[in-house]
This record gives structure tokens, C-alpha cells and sequence, in this order.
């Protein structure tokens, strides 16, 4: 039978939906919810059989953590070890609920299944009413990692979670399309600084605001203090290969290739090559937005080869080059590199 996918509209949030959603999670269910960064797989995050069960639909190794979702600071308090560090309170207060998942102490409450055996736990509240509302139904917190098959791109709408894992879980919640469009940033606490793991929809530059920043070097240190880094993530199926910013083709570069770039300079295309718009560099919250499902229509339309162009932008622009990079398995060809 197909799994049911229910609509829920954020703006007129269905109580029906919700309640079943937050019965279905207490019942041990896998239950996939809108929020506002990516879709997520969501399982009861103190049952370890629902957390399992997580690991189990997505393909997903043991050793990569999930992030358990509260909704608000009381639920957050429930699965801390002792009171927040009072950098993780301050940027609590700034940016919850919203797209920050704060690396925390953890609470032997939380099964060590979720946190991959580790003695912390990333935790977010995230700002979906929708997700919100069904946190609240399930009256317990929620471990949800993006509800994509293991390594594949993330989904922002309800029919790219049927694609991922119609067949694997009990419910899809359609609350629309994600409005952030990439994931939540990943902040550890080293004493007053965040420590960014992952770049995601709130850009170090708004972190910096309230308290110091640091960010760990994706390819070395964050690997090891964020397990689940990996350097092939977010990949289309087919073939596909990250360039620099202003990246120039040569001829001899010809095939079946659809190249995704900028509408504000489009590079001369060798032939063969087709022209996919990730959006204007002057609009790159757009283009985050857009980003997931641009490279899944891409990749629907199985070219020889996918070409991504980074923006090499600050502010959102570092979560947009994370998340290329990995799809192109953290290689990234500069212009006149043969073969690209
Ligand atoms: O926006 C998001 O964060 C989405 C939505 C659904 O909330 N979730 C998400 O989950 O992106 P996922 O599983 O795709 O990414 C979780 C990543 C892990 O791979 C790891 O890098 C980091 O978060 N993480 C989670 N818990 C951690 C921990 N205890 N220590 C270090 N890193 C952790
Ligand atoms: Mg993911």
C-alpha cells in the first residue's frame, strides 16, 4: 500500500493530521515532517527501536548522529545533561526556534543509539509550525535526520520524500515547501566560542553577532568532530563534478553534461552542454531554496554528467559550497583542469 501523504498547510495547520502524526510517533512510527530547512525522517528519540528503525530505512551507518527536535526550551532541558553552557543559552535565545542545532552534553535519557555513542547530542527547535505543532502532539522529543535515502540529496517537499522512502516509513506530513532549503548549522560549544561542524541556513556571519565564532575546516577537523561529514553527500545519481566560482569550459570538454550555474554570467558551453539556472548570485537565499531540487530535476533528467558551479559567497554562500563540494564528492575543478 502506498504510504498516506497528508497535507497540512502551515499557515491552517490540520489538527487531525497533526494528532495522528503525533500518535504514530508514540505508537513507535516513522513519520516524515515538513520544517523550515529540509524534510525530515522523524522517530520517537528515547525509543531505540523507533531510533533504529531511523538507521535502518535510510540506509544510514550507526556512526553518523541524528539531531533530536524539541519544541522549546523545556524539552531541550530534558535531554541536556545539566543547565545549557551559557554561549549554547545565548544563541538558544537568539536563534530557536529556527534552523541552529546546538551540540550539547547529553542526557542518559536519550538512548546513545541516537548520538551514534557519543556523549553529546545535537539538538534543534526548529521553526515549522508544523513540525512544532507534531513535536508537541507527540508530547516527546523527536530524533529526525533529512529524509533522503543515505548520501542522496536532501528533499524539500513531500513528493521528493515519496521518491526517497515512500516504501519505508508509516506517514508523510506535506506541510509545502521548505522555505530555508539546506539544512540547520551545526554549532559545538568550546567554552564562550561556537565551534560551526556543519554550515547550514544561519550563516556564521548572524552567529558572530552574539558570541565569538569559529569554524572547523570541513575536509579535516570537522570529519572528526562531526562524524556523518562525509566528503560524498547530497549526490545526484548521476556523475557530477563542483567547479570555481567563474569556472571557464574548454572545448575539448564536449558531452552529455548539464551545468549549473549563475543567471548573472552564464559561461560559454562547449557542445552537448546545457544550461540549468541555480538562480542569481545577487538572490543566494533563493538559490539555497531552490538548490535541493534544482540538482534532483537535474539529475531526473540522467545527463552523462552533472556540473556544478560554487558561488564562493560568504553568508549562505558557504552552506551552498558545502553542499556542492560534497556533491561532487569534495573534488573541485579549477578552470583548464583536464579531465573536469
Ligand atoms: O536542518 C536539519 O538539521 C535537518 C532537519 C530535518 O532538521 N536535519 C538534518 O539531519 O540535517 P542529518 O541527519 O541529515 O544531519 C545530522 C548531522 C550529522 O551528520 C552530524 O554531522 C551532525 O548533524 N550531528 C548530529 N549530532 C551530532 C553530535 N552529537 N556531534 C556532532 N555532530 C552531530
Ligand atoms: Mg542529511
Amino acid at each position: 500500500m502506498p504510504v498516506p501523504i497528508l497535507p497540512c498547510p502551515p499557515d491552517t495547520p490540520d489538527h487531525g493530521v497533526i494528532e495522528r502524526a503525533g500518535r504514530t510517533l508514540r505508537d513507535g512510527g516513522l513519520v516524515a515532517i515538513p520544517t523550515e530547512t529540509v524534510y525530515g525522517l522523524a522517530a520517537n528519540a528515547l525509543d531505540p527501536v523507533a531510533v533504529a528503525a531511523i538507521f535502518t530505512a535510510k540506509g544510514r551507518p550507526a556512526s553518523d548522529p541524528l539531531i533530536v527536535h524539541v519544541d522549546g526550551p523545556a524539552m531541550a532541558d530534558a535531554v541536556v545533561e545539566g543547565t545549557l553552557p551559557k554561549t549554547a543559552a545565548t544563541l538558544a535565545a537568539a536563534f530557536w526556534p529556527g534552523p541552529l542545532t546546538l551540540v550539547l552534553p547529553r542526557n542518559d535519557a536519550v538512548p546513545a543509539a541516537v548520538s551514534s555513542g557519543l556523549d553529546t547530542v545535537g539538538v534543534r527547535c526548529p521553526a515549522h509550525p508544523v513540525a512544532l505543532a507534531i513535536i508537541a502532539a507527540a508530547g516527546v522529543p523527536l530524533a529526525a535526520p533529512s529524509a533522503n535515502r543515505f548520501g542522496r540529496v536532501s528533499p524539500t517537499s513531500a513528493l521528493h520524500v515519496a521518491e526517497e522512502l515512500g516504501d519505508r516509513l508509516d506517514l508523510i506530513i506535506d506541510g509545502g515547501r521548505c522555505d530555508a532549503g539546506v539544512e540547520s548549522t551545526v554549532v559545538a560549544i568550546d567554552d564562550d566560542t561556537a565551534v560551526v561542524l556543519r554550515h547550514g541556513a544561519i550563516p556564521i556571519e548572524a552567529l558572530a553577532q552574539h558570541v565569538p565564532v569559529r569554524a572547523v575546516d570541513a575536509r579535516t577537523e570537522a570529519a572528526r568532530a562531526s562524524p556523518g561529514h562525509d566528503q560524498r553527500h547530497y549526490s545526484p545519481g548521476a556523475a557530477t563534478t563542483a567547479v570555481v566560482p567563474g569556472f571557464v569550459p574548454t572545448a575539448d570538454d564536449g558531452g552529455d553534461v548539464l551545468y549549473l550555474g549563475y543567471t548573472d554570467a552564464v559561461p560559454v558551453l562547449p557542445p552537448g552542454w546545457r544550461f540549468v539556472a541555480l538562480g542569481s548570485r545577487a538572490d543566494l537565499e533563493g538559490v539555497a531554496r531552490r538548490l535541493y531540487d534544482t540538482l534532483r530535476a537535474a539529475d531526473a533528467e540522467q545527463p552523462a554528467r552533472i556540473v556544478v558551479e560554487l558561488s564562493g559567497a560568504a553568508g549562505i554562500g558557504r552552506a551552498i559550497d558545502d553542499r556542492l563540494t560534497r556533491a561532487g564528492s569534495s573534488r573541485v575543478v579549477a578552470s583548464g583542469d583536464s579531465p573536469i
